[in-house]
């Protein structure tokens, strides 16, 4: 009988997995009324008490056997991949659409005013956004008590260091390590103590300087020139205004008409009609020699631009914090941008 059982086992176990035997056969011929199973415990009653035992436990453990693997088998099938709805796949239904993010408004223009820089020669670098009091402050010819830091309102972090409050101090980082000429641009994270509708305790800047020989003011005008009608339009109004930076002389800031208020007055323009989105100038020669660098020799200029003000400008947007708040319903609106 033993022989008998394993006979069974071995045909049970090559036809469960088999797609073309229907289970409920198996069932009916394994589990039945006149199934094996059934017929094994009717050949046990002649069967010695001592066999009856040891066969019974190998008739029922077969039993078990089947049952489980049945129903493992009937749930396997119950699966989607196995239903018949499957099977009727219809291949002409358009795919599902993945949603996939999209870079912050932010991020692209950045990476948009990157790329006509790049396009005009600069070489892109980085900096620390925790900075030294020296390379903020000191190296850019703002010493300490000077009333240009107030200019800025900084964040200190313990132990003297500053959140970054520009990305100038990249401009000294650089002409430390690097020979003139240069011509680079650093894009970052800059941090003050401000918060209203055109101010962000966190913003954007890109800084941009150029040191060569016989650069001059006009070489800023037209570099400034060619990157705004790049990035607004040849339309746009733009107007350069004298302004001070300690680290350059003479210094200018360009601001550019409201697009908000189309140069009425507003809000976010604080009623002027113009909205400031850089400032620049050339090179101080006390910056130069802090550095090391033979100001008789060379010259050059920098400027730093508000990513924030821009994307503002670009997009008609009337507060600045927006971009900061995270509802998907506003940043959804710049998908398809660059
Ligand atoms: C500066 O930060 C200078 N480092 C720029 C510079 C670089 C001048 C190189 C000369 C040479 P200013 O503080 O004006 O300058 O800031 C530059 C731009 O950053 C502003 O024109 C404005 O567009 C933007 N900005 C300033 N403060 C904020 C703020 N809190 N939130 C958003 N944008 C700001
Ligand atoms: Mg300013």
């Amino acid at each position: 009988m033993i022989e008998t059982i394993e006979k069974h086992r071995q045909d049970f176990d090559s036809r469960i997995h088999s797609s073309s035997e229907p289970l409920k056969q198996l069932r009916i011929e394994f589990l039945g009324k006149k199934g094996c199973i059934q017929a094994l415990m009717k050949d046990l009653r002649q069967a010695s008490p001592e066999e009856k035992r040891q066969l019974g436990k190998l008739i029922n453990d077969f039993k078990q056997y089947v049952q489980n693997l049945l129903e493992e088998r009937e749930q396997e099938l119950k699966k989607p991949e196995h239903s018949s709805k499957s099977e009727s796949f219809d291949t002409t239904l358009p795919g599902r659409r993945e949603i996939a993010g999209t870079l912050h408004p932010i991020t692209q223009v950045m990476n948009e005013i990157t790329k006509i820089f790049m396009g005009l020669g600069f070489q892109v670098e980085e900096g620390p956004e925790i900075e030294t009091d020296y390379y903020n402050f000191e190296a850019l010819n703002i010493p300490e008590n000077h009333p240009a830091r107030d200019m800025q309102d900084t964040f200190y972090v313990e132990g003297g260091a500053v959140l970054r409050t520009h990305t100038s101090p990249v401009q000294i980082h650089v002409m430390e390590n690097c020979e003139p000429p240069l011509r680079i641009i650093a894009p970052g994270k800059v941090y003050r103590c401000d918060s209203d509708i055109s101010h962000t305790p966190m913003f954007h800047q890109i800084e941009g300087l150029m040191v060569d020989k016989n650069i001059s003011f006009s070489h800023l005008k037209g570099i400034m020139s060619i990157f705004l009608q790049e990035v607004f339009g040849k339309e746009t109004k733009v107007r350069f205004r004298p302004s001070f930076f300690p680290f350059t002389c003479p210094s200018a800031e360009v601001d550019i008409q409201c697009v908000i208020c189309g140069g009425t007055g507003c809000r976010v323009c604080s009623q002027t009609g113009w909205i400031e989105i850089l400032g620049c100038g050339m090179v101080d020669p006390a910056v130069l020699k802090c550095v090391n660098y033979d100001s008789e020799k060379w010259t050059g200029f920098a400027f730093g631009l508000g990513i924030e003000r821009i994307s503002m400008l670009k997009y008609g947007i009337n507060d600045i914090r927006l971009f900061f708040e995270n509802d998907l319903r506003f940043l959804k609106q710049f998908r398809s941008v660059c």
